[in-house]
């Protein structure tokens, strides 16, 4: 059943305590306030002609991808650059892992060179929550199998923060591959906790069991509404987050074929007809055009697609400087 809206949530922000950013779940709506508040304070430094603050001098962060990105590992380079911290990126394949080294082995050594954030991304979920376990180091996680994408959904509830002005009372609807998605489950987790109201849509094979208890009690109530019928999350949504088939965490094709799943969830032109006024089109990237989206929305007026990935930067500048136990540090020689 949809949660009803029965109070306005609090606007209050809470006090950054955390070492570690391993999912959004583990945070509280202050928590997640904060995050995106202090992303709001460091947006325009990328709008400066010199794009730089010294806030994070002297910190160093490594990047630890295990998996391939282009938007994530890269804004979390430049966010840490604009703040000027020193950055490190590890080819995880040329590194000493491919020679038998375990992962903690590999920490401890990076641990050894001094460094301050290691960002991990790893196609097994849990992985970044071990290594925070043993690492004194603060551990930002970029990715972790199907299980939290938090600084996507940060990025993302900042979108739609921006675009609406606010995200309680939204109605969200979230359509493709649930089941092996990372950036469905912390949308859910972020959205609800700040008071939308979440609606997942696709195939019964690409939906995981008890998704409707998913998400925070609150305002909203807990959980999310689940429908197979693509026209039925379009009518009421006031956002659309589209997520592509992740062949790459099925262990068997869960689709009859990508035609089959166009044609009955996929989102063109025509199928927004019915949909509301001011509707935001979005989607994680990478887009799997003419699949999940076709390039006329894709492209089109109301998607938001290339801001999500600008505010992607000032939300891992917000991250990183939170975690990094918000050093005061000199003032902006912007
Ligand atoms: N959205 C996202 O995580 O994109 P990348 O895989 O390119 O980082």
């Amino acid at each position: 059943m949809m949660p009803t809206a029965t109070a306005k949530p609090s606007t209050q922000t809470a006090p950054w305590t955390k070492k570690d950013l391993l999912g959004l779940r583990e945070l509280s709506a202050g928590e997640i306030r904060l995050l995106l508040q202090t992303a709001e304070s460091f947006r325009e430094i990328s709008l400066r002609p010199i794009k730089k603050v010294p806030t994070l001098r002297g910190k160093t962060v490594v990047n630890l991808f295990f998996e391939p990105s282009t938007r994530t590992r890269t804004s979390f380079e430049l966010a840490a650059k604009r703040l000027s911290a020193d950055i490190v990126n590890i080819a995880t394949q040329s590194s000493s892992l491919s020679k038998g080294e375990t992962i903690l082995d590999t920490v401890k050594n990076l641990e050894a060179l001094k460094v301050d954030v290691l960002v991990i991304r790893h196609a097994a979920a849990g992985v970044p929550h071990l290594i925070a376990r043993h690492a004194t180091s603060s551990v930002i996680n970029a990715g972790d199998g199907s299980h939290e994408h938090p600084t996507q959904a940060l990025l993302d509830l900042f979108t739609i923060q921006e675009r609406k002005g606010r995200l309680e009372g939204l109605n969200v609807s979230i359509i493709g591959d649930i089941a092996h998605s990372r950036v469905a489950r912390s949308d859910i987790w972020g959205l609800t906790k700040l008071g939308a109201r979440v609606t997942v849509c696709g195939p019964p094979t690409l939906m995981p069991p008890q998704i409707e208890q998913l998400g925070a009690p609150g305002a909203g109530g807990a959980g999310v509404r689940v429908t197979h019928n693509v026209d039925a999350a379009i009518r009421d949504a006031d956002v659309l987050m589209l997520l592509r088939i992740q062949h790459e965490r099925q262990e068997s094709m869960l689709v009859p074929s990508l035609r089959e799943y166009r044609l009955r969830y996929g989102i063109d032109r025509d199928r927004l007809k019915g949909a509301k006024p001011g509707l935001l089109i979005m989607h994680p990237g990478p887009v799997n055009r003419g699949v999940e989206l076709d390039s006329a929305v894709a492209d089109g007026p109301f998607s938001v697609i290339l801001d999500q990935v600008t505010n992607g930067l000032a939300v891992r500048m917000a991250v990183l400087y939170l975690v990094s136990g918000a050093p005061k540090g000199d003032e902006d020689e912007g």
